[in-house]
C-alpha cells in the first residue's frame, strides 16, 4: 500500500532532539514521513542527533540524509537546500521544527536581556522565514507544503515575551506565506502543540531543579483528554496529514493540538 507521502521529499530543520527520555517533536515527525514513503533530510545544527534520526529512519528500511544546518544563518540554510536537491533532486514538504523559550533565557519583558530576545527572534522566527523564503522556487516547482511549527502559546496569556511574541509572529508568516503562494500551489500551515511530554519541555524544567516527577504531574493535570500530556507522535501525525495530499484544500490554519486544552480553559 502506497504511503501517504510517497515519492515525496521532505526536509525537517530541527530532525535531531533534545536528549532524554521521549521523542521529541521534530524526530517523530521525520520519523513518520518516511514511514509514509517520502525521503527526508534530517537539518539539525547538532549533527550526531540528526544521524541518530536518520540511523532510525534506516533501521525501519526508509530513506533519509542529514546535513548540519544553523537554521539562524542564511547561508547555512542556502547550503541545506543545494544539498537536498543535489541529493534528492526535488523538495515537496519543509517542516519547520526548530524553536525553544526557556532554554534560551526567555523571561518576562521587563527582565528579558537583549541578547536573549535576539535569541528567542530567531530561533522560534527568523529560522522559518529563512527556510520558507530559500526552500519557496523548489516548493512552487512541486506544489509543496510548509509546515510550521508554533505553540499553542499563541492563544493563552503565556507570561514569556520571547516565545509568546515570536511564536505569534510566526503564525503571522505562515498567513502571508499561505496568501502569497497559493496561487503557485504552496500550502503553508502551523500548528500548535500544547503541552507535550517532550524532552525539551521536561529537560528544560528539571535543568530548573524541578523534580521530573512533578513537572510531569502538573503537565499531565492540565490536559481534559485523558489527563495526560501528548506526544512527539501526536505532533508528528497532525504534521503528516498537513503535509499530505488529504490536506490539498487546507492553507493558512493554525491548528491547535493540545488534547484539548484550549477550548477547556481558553486563554
Ligand atoms: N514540547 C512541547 O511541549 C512544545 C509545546 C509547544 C511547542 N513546541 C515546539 O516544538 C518544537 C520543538 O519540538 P522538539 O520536541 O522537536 O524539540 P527538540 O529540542 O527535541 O528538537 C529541536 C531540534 O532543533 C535543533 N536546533 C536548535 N536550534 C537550531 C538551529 N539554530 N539550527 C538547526 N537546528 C537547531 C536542536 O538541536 C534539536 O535537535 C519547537 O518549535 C517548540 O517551540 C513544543
Amino acid at each position: 500500500m502506497a504511503g501517504r507521502v510517497e515519492g515525496k521529499v521532505a526536509i525537517v530543520v530541527g530532525g535531531g532532539q533534545t536528549p532524554g527520555e521521549t521523542i521529541g517533536n521534530g524526530r517523530a515527525t521525520a520519523i513518520l514521513l518516511a514511514r509514509e514513503g517520502a525521503r527526508v533530510v534530517v537539518a539539525d545544527r547538532r549533527l550526531e542527533s540528526a544521524e541518530d534520526t536518520v540511523k532510525m529512519i534506516r533501521g525501519e528500511g526508509g530513506e533519509a540524509m542529514t546535513v548540519a544546518t544553523d537554521a539562524t544563518s542564511e547561508a547555512s540554510v542556502r547550503e541545506l537546500i543545494a544539498r537536498t536537491l543535489a541529493g534528492y533532486g526535488t523538495l515537496n514538504i519543509l517542516h519547520n521544527n526548530v524553536g525553544a523559550s526557556i532554554a534560551l533565557g526567555d523571561a518576562v519583558a521587563i527582565d528579558i536581556t537583549e541578547e536573549a530576545f535576539d535569541r528567542s527572534f530567531a530561533m522560534n522566527l527568523k529560522s522559518a522565514w529563512l527556510a520558507s523564503k530559500h526552500a519557496m522556487p523548489a516548493l512552487r516547482e512541486s506544489a509543496g507544503s510548509i509546515v510550521n511549527i508554533s505553540s499553542l502559546a499563541v492563544l493563552q496569556a503565556y507570561p514569556l515575551v520571547g516565545y509568546k511574541t515570536m511564536k505569534t509572529a510566526l503564525v503571522a508568516l505562515t498567513h502571508n506565506l499561505a496568501a502569497a503562494n497559493a496561487q503557485y500551489g504552496v500550502r503553508v500551515n502551523a500548528i500548535l502543540p500544547g503541552l507535550m511530554n517532550t524532552p525539551m519541555a521536561i529537560e528544560a524544567r528539571v535543568a530548573q531543579g524541578r523534580p521530573r516527577e512533578e513537572v510531569v504531574a502538573m503537565r499531565d493535570a492540565k490536559i481534559p483528554l485523558g489527563r495526560k500530556m501528548g506526544t512527539g507522535w501526536d505532533v508528528a501525525y497532525a504534521a503528516l496529514f498537513l503535509h499530505s495530499d488529504e490536506a490539498r484544500f487546507i492553507t493558512g490554519v493554525a491548528l491547535p493540538v493540545d488534547g484539548g486544552e484550549w477550548v477547556s480553559y481558553g486563554g
